[in-house]
Formats: C-alpha cells, structure tokens, sequence
C-alpha cells in the first residue's frame, strides 16, 4: 500500500512526452527481494553509487564480518551488506540482527546474539520510506564505472528518513528529516565517508545532503556474512 502510493506520486512527477508505456511497465512497483545499497546522489560523482556497507560505512569495497571460528568453513564470503524488507540485514547468524538509527542519526546494526536498540533509537521499520525510480535511464552520470567503491547501476528506489513523532508529543518545528555523507571517524584519510539519517537530535558536521540509500537487486552469496 504504502509503496503504490509513492509510485503514484513519482509516476505525477515524470514528464509524460519522455514516458513510454514500456518503461512504466519496467519500473518496480515494491521492494521485494535481496537488495543492497549505496548513497544516491545524483549530480555528485564523489557520492553517488558509493557502496553502503554494515553500519552506514560509504565508499567501501568489501564488507568488514565476524565469523567465530567454530563456523569454520561455512562462515561465507560474501562481499556486501545485503538487505531485504525495511532495511533487515540478511546474516547468517542465529535469530538475525536488526538496523536501527540512533537518537543522533548513527545507523548501528546489533550484534549478534541482541535485538535490543539504544534507547529513543528507531527500528529499521521507523523513519524509512522507499521510493521507486524510473528503469529508462541505465548508467548515472559521473560514477566511476569499474571502481569497486561504486555500484554504477541505477537503483530501482531509494529510502529516505524522516523520524516519526516520539510516542508523546511531536518533533521540533521545521524538522525535515533526509540522510547525510558524513565524515569518518574510521577513516582520516576522507575517502570512505559514513552515512547519517537525519534526527530530529542529529548533529554532524562537514555532512553533504544525499537523496537517500539506493536499492540494488541482489543474487550473491546469501547470507554474505556470518554477523555484520
Ligand atoms: C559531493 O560530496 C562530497 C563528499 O561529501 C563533497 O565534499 C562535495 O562537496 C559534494 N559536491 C557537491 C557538488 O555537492
Ligand atoms: C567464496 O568462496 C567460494 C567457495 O570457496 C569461492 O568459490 C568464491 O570465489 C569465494 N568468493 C569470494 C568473494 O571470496
Ligand atoms: C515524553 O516522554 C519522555 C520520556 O518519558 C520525557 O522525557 C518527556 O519529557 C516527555 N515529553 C512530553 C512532551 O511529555
Ligand atoms: C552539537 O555538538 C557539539 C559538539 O558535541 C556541541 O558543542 C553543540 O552544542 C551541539 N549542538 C547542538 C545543537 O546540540
Ligand atoms: C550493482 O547492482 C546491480 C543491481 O542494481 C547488480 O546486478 C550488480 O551485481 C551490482 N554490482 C556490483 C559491482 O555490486
């Protein structure tokens, strides 16, 4: 339900002259499947494509995972953090692990073994939205094809954030929501960067906007980690 009405709004946005009845019928209607993601960022080569691993790392080529050493050989190899539904990471690890956006922003998965969030956090299924786009315009502009940071295919949506009103009141007037590339602490190089939702309580510094977390349909090793 919630997924058709977002297309319906995105279909009222195209230019009609461009659309044919073929490329409507292309674009998803729904999330379904594996997927995983990147920062959508159309008109930022830097940003745009940049592989979204764990817990909101960007730009990153390959999974960090933690396999305890009694899996031995079936701890599996794969090399991104995939996802399906409203953001659930797909690991192998008993009982799964949850997404959740801290009260700052922070993205964090738990650990294993622990489905318990911060407190005031949001669940993977608080705050996102996901949006579809059109399938008609292959490759975006400006990323770097080949770059193992990159996943230069388009996304068939992207989730966007925007935190729900705390359980007895509202959130602050003029609060928008969106997602930010951030800096990172793991990195003072500044070539991996680290993505934010925004909170009502975010507060990060040297942040450029994104348009939100891109959707790429996934047929890899599943699942890619043991434990993200
Ligand atoms: C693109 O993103 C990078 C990394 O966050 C940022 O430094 C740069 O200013 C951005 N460029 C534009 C045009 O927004
Ligand atoms: C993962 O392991 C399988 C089986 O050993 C191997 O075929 C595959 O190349 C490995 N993949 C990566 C990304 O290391
Ligand atoms: C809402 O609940 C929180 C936690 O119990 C409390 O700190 C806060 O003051 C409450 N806000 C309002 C507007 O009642
Ligand atoms: C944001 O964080 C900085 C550093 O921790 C702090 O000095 C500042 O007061 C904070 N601003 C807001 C609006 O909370
Ligand atoms: C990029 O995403 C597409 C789906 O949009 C997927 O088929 C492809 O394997 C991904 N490529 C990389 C390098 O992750």
């Amino acid at each position: 339900m919630l997924f058709k009405s977002k297309l319906l709004l995105s279909l009222l946005s195209l230019c009609p002259t461009s659309l044919g009845f073929s490329q409507l019928k292309s674009r998803d209607t729904a999330l379904t499947g594996l997927y995983t993601l990147t920062s959508y960022a159309p008109g930022n080569a830097t940003l745009n494509g940049g592989k979204f691993q764990g817990r909101g790392g960007l730009l990153i080529p390959r999974i960090g995972s933690y396999c305890p050493s009694f899996v031995g050989t079936s701890c599996p190899n794969g090399t991104d953090s995939v996802f399906s539904n409203s953001l659930y990471p797909s690991s192998m690890v008993p009982g799964g692990q949850d997404l959740y956006v801290d009260v700052n922003g922070q993205i964090g998965i738990t650990v294993q073994h622990s489905h318990s969030i911060p407190y005031g956090a949001y669940w993977s299924y608080q705050g996102w939205n996901w949006v579809a786009l059109e399938q008609c315009s292959g490759n975006q502009c400006g990323c770097p094809v080949g770059d193992a940071r990159y996943n230069c295919t388009k996304p068939t949506g992207y989730f966007t954030f925007k935190a729900p009103p705390p359980f007895n009141g509202s959130n602050p007037p003029g609060y928008v929501g969106g997602v930010m590339a951030c800096p990172s602490p793991y990195d003072p190089t500044g070539t991996q960067l680290l993505a934010w939702a925004v909170t009502p309580q975010f507060n990060q510094s040297g942040c450029t906007p994104i348009v939100g977390l891109g959707t790429h349909p996934y047929s890899g090793i599943n699942p890619p980690v043991w434990s993200y």
